[in-house]
């Protein structure tokens, strides 16, 4: 039987709404308005693409938003500056430098230059360790989409077999580590696999719940998955180009033929994608509460 299909652009809506309503509350009650910053240095087109998604999301939503662009030669110390001028900028609660960052500039330096408590992107190691521990402030955005489709699609994790494909600081790595906390909408046994992995399959045809972030199209193919998994697919591969002369998106599992095997799964484009986005906003939503003393 083909899988059910896991809409992210309809969970990411329904999240979307109900964040409306908080920021309208925030504003009538407490005249507080969540304010986002993101920071994009040159013109990488799909840096172009994600950010105007943001702000235009956050615009959306009633927040200040702004749209800072600086030009591909700007001097670490200038974006040092920059930052910093945000960190102490009270109408200012999220920060978010679009990556990459030109070779010329420290990335690591750069995200460790961001106020932890204005870190919405859930990328600086402060928040990274309370992850670890379970005390969690700024989850990373596209592993929190991930948790918010599996909870929100009524799947199962307490005990549930976990398969993580791919260890990146950005996907990997995190949601690995936020569906093994003993919390609510978590507590999963997590396998993580990579391309130092021996036998993939022998791990991924265990899985109940499969999440693949890979990296690469049909990393994931039928005869890797058990009946009745539910896949969560978090690749976005841009492969040749449609009728209008985008580029065609594609993810890490072979999704037609998956889908006849899994319980459920997420298609690319209308998956993870719509979550990342959303994700921020929460984020930002729960700054600007924290900043106001409402959290
Ligand atoms: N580049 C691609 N995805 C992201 C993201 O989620 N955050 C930031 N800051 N840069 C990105």
């Amino acid at each position: 039987m083909a899988a059910k299909i896991i809409s992210g652009t309809e969970v990411a809506k329904q999240i979307r709404e109900e964040l409306k309503k908080e920021v309208e509350e925030l504003k009538e009650k407490h005249s507080v308005v969540p304010g986002l910053v993101t920071i994009l240095v040159g013109e990488n087109p799909a840096s172009i693409s994600y950010v105007t998604g943001k702000q235009k999301t956050a615009k959306e939503l009633g927040f200040h938003s702004i749209q800072d662009n600086q030009p591909d030669d700007i001097s670490e110390e200038k974006l040092l500056g920059l930052i910093d001028q945000y960190n102490k900028d009270p109408k200012i609660h999220g920060i978010l430098v679009q990556l990459p960052l030109p070779k010329s500039i420290n990335e690591t330096k750069v995200l460790y230059a961001i106020d932890p408590a204005k870190d919405v992107d859930g990328f600086h190691p402060v928040n990274l360790g309370k992850l670890m521990i379970g005390e969690a402030e700024y989850l990373p955005c596209t592993p929190a989409g991930v948790q918010q489709l599996l909870i929100r699609s009524g799947t199962e994790t307490k005990g549930a077999e976990v398969v993580v494909v791919g260890r990146s600081n950005i996907v990997g790595k995190p949601v690995a580590n936020i569906l093994l906390q003993k919390q609510d909408g978590a507590n999963a046994t997590v396998t993580i696999c990579h391309t130092g992995t021996k036998d993939m399959a022998s791990h991924t045809k265990r899985a109940d719940i499969l999440i693949v972030a890979a990296g690469k199209p049909k990393a994931i193919t039928a005869d890797m998955v058990k009946d009745g998994v539910v896949v969560i697919d978090v690749g976005v591969n841009r492969i040749g180009k449609t009728e209008s002369g985008k580029a065609k998106l594609c993810g890490d599992v072979d999704f037609d033929a998956v889908k006849e095997k899994a319980g459920a799964i997420t298609p690319v484009p209308g998956g993870v994608g719509p979550m990342t986005i959303t994700m921020l906003m929460m984020n930002t939503v729960k700054s600007a509460k924290v900043h106001a003393g409402l959290n």
